[in-house]
Parts: structure tokens; C-alpha cells; sequence
């Protein structure tokens, strides 16, 4: 695992950016895996900024969410979709044919995961997936216990997750209770895993996974079987003293 350590999450947005950027000049027809949540906002700030000034062309990008809320519609605001839009794809030159994120609301919940893993194969496996951590070492949402060899699945979302969702959302009991999420196994085809930790709040999981703790109740533990994985986090994520967080 290669590790980079930067002061700041504006240090991170902008290292994961350049990440992003060098991936798509070396291959303008990327497949971007890509995440929610607080930590990549500012990455996808830069990839705005980036796309303007014409460092990047998302023309021929093709991207793969990892999860999406299990009851919220593609156009409930706060559904994994609108995520999506308002913070990146709305504002760079990418059609929205070519961003793929599960859908929160199908018919079939089981027809839809098999649907989307099918399409992970079909245009993927992406090249560079983004990923986050949840304090408790989740990874898209496979919360600890998740089966290590699952492929695209509907999870039951864990209290602590819940509480560290209800940012997002006007009252607490209005954060889903499940989602459908890229399994382990899923999350594992990239070809190149880009995972962002940023704020002292994820200090503890970032020790356990530098600490090589393989566990199914640490499912980031995963990522130590992965060929090619760059962390990037910020001094407080490594533990040391940091002004800053993702939010
Ligand atoms: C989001 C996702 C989650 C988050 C994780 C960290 O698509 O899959 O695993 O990456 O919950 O969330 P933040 O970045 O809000 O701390």
C-alpha cells in the first residue's frame, strides 16, 4: 500500500484530484469508481476547477458509484444520484449516460444488484476507484461483518453509520435504513484503489488498517489483499495533531 501523508484536507483534495486527473490524461477513456460522503467533496471541488481550466476532459470518462440509499428515488435530493449532480457531474462535461450509480428504488431489489454487478463487468472494472472509511472500517457500505467475498448486495446500515449520515438529511430518523452497495469482492476488481482519509475522527480505523489488521469485523482490512492502493490522508487522520476535516 502506498502511503501519502498531507497537512490538510485541502492538501488531500488536491493530491486525490491530481490522481484523478494523471488517470484520465493516461487513459482519456477511464472508468472512475467513484464515492459520497464528506471526505471527496473537496476532490470533486478541484475536479470542477480542474474541468474548467481545461486540465481534465470528462468526455470520454465513464463513472461506477459504490452505494446508493435503499427507499430514496433517483430525484430525492438526498439520494446518492442528486449527491452526484449537484457536487460534480452537473458541473464538468460528462453525460449523464455515462455515470452509473444503483438505483435506491428498483422493483427487484435483487434483479438490481444483479443488474449492476453485471455492468461493473460490462464497463469496468474501474480503473481508479475512490473510496472513503467509516469509523468503524466500512468501505461503500459493507459494514463490519460483511461477507469478504460479497459481490453487489442490499446491507442493513449500522447505527454509527446512520448517526454519522444524519448530517445529510433534516431529521435523524429520516436516514435510510439500507442500501444497496458494491460488495468487498466488487469493490476489489479496480484495477487501482484511491481510498481518502481525512479528520481525526478516522484516526482509529486508518491505525487499525496500517497495523495490516486482517478481520471481517474491519472490512477496510480487505484493501491489504489489493495489488495496487494508495491511502492519502491528512495528519489528523494519521493520528497526529490537525486543524482540518472533511466535514
Ligand atoms: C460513500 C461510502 C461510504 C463513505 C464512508 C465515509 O459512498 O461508500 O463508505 O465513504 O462512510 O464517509 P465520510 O466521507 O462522510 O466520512
Amino acid at each position: 500500500m502506498e502511503v501519502i501523508i498531507v497537512n490538510d484536507y485541502e492538501q488531500l483534495s488536491q493530491r486525490a484530484c491530481d490522481i484523478i486527473v494523471e488517470q484520465v490524461h493516461m487513459n482519456p477513456e477511464s472508468v472512475l469508481g467513484l464515492a459520497t460522503g464528506g471526505t471527496p467533496l473537496g476532490t470533486y471541488r478541484e475536479l470542477v476547477q480542474a474541468n474548467g481550466n481545461g486540465k481534465i476532459d470528462f468526455t470520454h470518462v465513464s463513472t461506477l458509484n459504490l452505494d446508493e440509499y435503499i427507499g430514496l428515488d433517483s430525484s430525492h435530493p438526498q439520494s446518492y444520484r442528486q449527491f452526484m449532480k449537484r457536487e460534480l457531474f452537473d458541473a464538468i462535461n460528462i453525460s449523464e449516460t455515462r455515470t452509473h450509480i444503483p438505483d435506491g428504488r428498483p422493483d427487484d431489489l435483487e434483479e438490481e444488484c444483479r443488474r449492476y454487478e453485471a455492468l461493473i463487468e460490462a464497463i469496468g472494472p474501474p480503473d481508479l476507484q475512490l473510496l472513503g472509511i467509516g469509523e468503524n472500517g466500512h468501505i461503500g457500505f459493507n459494514e463490519p461483518g460483511s461477507d469478504m467475498d460479497g459481490e453487489t448486495h442490499i446491507v442493513e446500515l449500522t447505527e454509527s453509520t446512520r448517526a454519522a449520515n444524519a448530517r445529510f438529511f433534516d431529521k435523524d430518523e429520516d436516514v435510510p435504513a439500507h442500501a444497496i452497495t458494491m460488495g468487498i469482492r466488487s469493490i476489489l476488481k479496480s484495477k487501482r484503489i484511491l481510498l481518502l482519509a481525512s479528520g481525526e475522527r478516522k484516526a482509529r480505523a486508518i491505525k487499525r488498517l496500517l497495523q495490516g489488521e486482517k478481520d471481517v469485523n474491519f472490512p477496510a482490512s480487505a484493501l491489504l489483499a489489493h495489488p495496487h492502493v494508495t491511502l492519502v490522508m491528512d495528519q489528523a487522520a494519521y493520528g497526529m495533531k490537525g486543524e482540518t476535516d472533511a466535514g
